[in-house]
């Protein structure tokens, strides 16, 4: 596939939730303008410092000759921040202005911007996802002698988090479709014990909340929201984030908005919760030097919170351009006949399969499921751990960035030993942490570059000799 030549096939951005970002598009093989691009628009490499837009797209189109893709990073966060970097700028010298750098009218400003996004009365701006984490669970008394469920295919903080409340951290297998927490294996879970459940929505896909709410309204536990990885992300349209009793968020600068430096949020529609939380992130102080409880220092910055102020304005931006990125990703795999959705059996809310059925395709892509995913990853999954390795091996030879989320389930991880499970416990997630690869996704992305990525991985296939199937067995 040559970049210069290639006929150019863009979907719209998928604004509307509930429809599948990631099937291949009915609209494949239509010639793409700057107005059907949406309000993000595309450009080549050669014009990458342009600011995007209809202008942009359009200037794009003029360029004399694109230079040839040579590079896709993982992460390029500089894209993002560089469209807005006059605003940031602006925030920046507000600060250094008014000089109150801990908690004040920046910090209140970002958690009513943030609260009015995500649909909840109540957002405490603190200092990571991690934090955000920790402190709802310190607000919600889990500790010594509880247990809480959470997946094992997740980022560590998930667990790291429960260990460090004194709780214990009970883990569940995952769908293998979605990657989220199988509701059925979290029933099986449940003891007289049991506090809490965490919920991750996981690579910006919200896991499946009715069954998992009805659990936690039957025997009476607090439902958590790693919502670390999906924020505007929505089940059955509702954000995530207002579904349980408290809604935690990362603005680590790979999130969808990405910070500058670490950062987080909790949200909750209980007010007395969201008094606790607030005491809990400055020392578990009610007023000066008067503590009521032992907190710790879970604080925004203020910097933070005005810079991040400035890239949330722009959040459902950075969504639909990775909803567009994960369609075209699916559309040209779908094209090359090396991959497709798994679309067998019904949705999670029913039954989904154990297994992925591969059905001699080559690679399985994200399914969107019922869901406005937000494609904080794109993950693919491989037939193998030694096909997989290999393509990563290939992808790096041609430059392209990709990761492995997550190689170890947290039931395997060597700090968890004590908790006694083995390999062969947590079947689906250990299938999936041996099979998946995440490719390069953020919004800024340029239609080249996703096409470059796509012809290595048809290379990589080609070089192996596996056939590409029949588009319409796709
Ligand atoms: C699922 C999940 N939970 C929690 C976190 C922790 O967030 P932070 O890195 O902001 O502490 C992350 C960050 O990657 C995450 O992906």
């Amino acid at each position: 596939m040559n970049n210069k030549t290639k006929k150019k096939t863009r979907t719209k951005p998928h604004s509307k939730a509930g429809r599948t970002a990631a099937e291949p598009s009915r609209r494949a093989g239509k010639k793409s303008s700057a107005k059907s691009r949406g309000a993000t628009g595309r450009r080549p490499a050669t014009a990458s410092k342009r600011a995007p837009g209809r202008k942009g797209a359009k200037a794009a189109r003029t360029t004399k000759r694109a230079t040839p893709i040579t590079a896709v990073a993982m992460l390029d966060p500089r894209r993002a921040n560089n469209q807005v970097q006059g605003a940031l700028e602006a925030a920046f010298k507000r600060c250094l202005a008014h000089g109150q750098f801990i908690q004040g009218p920046e910090v209140e400003a970002f958690e009513k911007q943030a609260a009015a996004y995500l649909g909840v009365d109540h957002a405490i701006g603190v200092s990571s996802g991690t934090d955000a984490l920790l402190v709802a669970l310190m607000a919600l008394g889990i500790g010594a002698g509880d247990e809480v469920i959470c997946p094992t295919y997740t980022f560590f903080a998930t667990a790291g988090a429960i260990w460090r409340t004194g709780a214990k951290p009970v883990f569940c297998d995952i769908k293998p479709r979605c990657f989220n927490i199988d509701p059925e294996d979290i029933a099986r879970r449940v003891t007289p014990r049991t506090k809490a459940i965490v919920p991750v929505h996981l690579f910006g896909q919200a896991a499946e909340m009715d069954p998992i709410l009805d659990l936690a309204r039957t025997h009476g536990l607090a439902v958590i929201e790693d919502a670390a990885q999906a924020i505007g992300a929505e089940y059955k349209g509702r954000r995530v984030g207002s579904l349980g009793t408290v809604g935690c968020f990362s603005f680590f600068p790979s999130k969808n908005v990405g910070g500058f430096g670490d950062g987080g949020l909790v949200t909750t529609k209980e007010g007395a919760l969201a008094a606790r939380i607030r005491a809990l992130r400055n020392h578990g102080g009610m007023g000066q030097y008067q503590h009521t409880e032992v907190g710790g220092n879970f604080r925004l910055d203020a910097l933070q919170a005005a810079l991040l102020a400035v890239k949330l304005a722009h959040a459902d931006r950075y969504t639909a351009g990775r909803q567009q990125n994960a369609a075209l990703y699916t559309e040209l795999f779908h094209q090359a006949g090396i991959g497709a959705v798994d679309h067998t059996g019904a949705p999670c809310a029913t039954s989904c399969p154990q297994g992925v059925a591969y059905d001699g395709v080559p690679l399985i892509l994200p399914a969107a499921c019922q869901n406005r995913h937000v494609f904080n990853q794109y993950v693919v999954r491989l037939q193998s751990t030694e096909l997989r390795d290999r393509l990563q091996a290939a992808l790096k030879a041609k430059n392209v960035g990709s990761a492995i989320y997550y190689p170890r389930p947290m039931h395997l991880q060597a700090c968890f030993a004590a908790l006694g499970y083995k390999a062969g416990d947590l079947p689906v997630a250990e299938a999936a942490a041996a099979c998946s690869l995440a490719l390069p996704i953020y919004s800024e992305l340029t239609e080249d570059e996703i096409r470059y990525v796509v012809e290595a991985v048809v290379r990589f296939f080609a070089a192996e000799g596996v056939t590409p199937i029949a588009r319409s067995a796709a």
